[in-house]
């Protein structure tokens, strides 16, 4: 799972370069956004007791989360609003100011989850849990509804 993810990592660096950000947004942050996905449910089986916990794995779905939330505010230029089988919703495009700050939130929360080195499965589970908790607000507020 550790290397699954790692290996997803490495692939996403290589693919949000300027050339293919520009000419696919939509792909970009999709890609992005499974990636977080993979990461998000690592880390819910360690936090729900599922897996066992490694404190390396968990400042990786961590550091994940917060490699997404860098630059993630800029695949969403004019022009990128439907297509591509994109679920975001038009208010990213009318709310710009609130969809940045939630975007900053995630960078924010995650990055204090870092910070906080969890060594043991409660710190991991009071770091992944405010980290997780931008998920929903996010897409609650900015993802069309399926
Ligand atoms: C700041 C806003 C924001 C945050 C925070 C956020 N997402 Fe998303 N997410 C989006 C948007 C917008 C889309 C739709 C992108 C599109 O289809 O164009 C999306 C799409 C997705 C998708 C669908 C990808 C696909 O294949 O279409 C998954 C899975 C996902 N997010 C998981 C997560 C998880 C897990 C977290 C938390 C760790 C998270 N997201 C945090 C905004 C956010």
């Amino acid at each position: 799972m550790k290397l699954k993810i790692m290996l997803a990592a490495a692939v996403l660096m290589s693919s949000t370069g300027p050339g293919m950000s520009a000419e696919d947004p939509i792909a970009v942050r999709k890609a992005i956004m499974k990636n977080v996905g993979a990461a998000t449910g690592a880390g819910a089986k360690m936090a729900k007791g599922e897996a066992e916990f490694s404190a390396a794995t968990a400042e990786l779905v961590l550091r994940t989360m917060n490699t997404a939330s860098l630059g993630f505010g800029e695949l969403f230029p004019a022009g990128s609003e439907t297509g591509g089988k994109s679920i975001a919703s038009p208010k990213i495009w009318e709310d710009r100011a609130g969809f940045n700050a939630a975007v900053a939130k995630f960078a924010s929360d995650t990055a204090a989850g870092i910070a906080a080195k969890p060594a043991d499965l409660d710190a991991f589970r009071a770091a992944f849990g405010a980290a997780a908790s931008n998920c929903n607000a996010c897409h609650k507020a900015y993802r069309i509804k399926q």
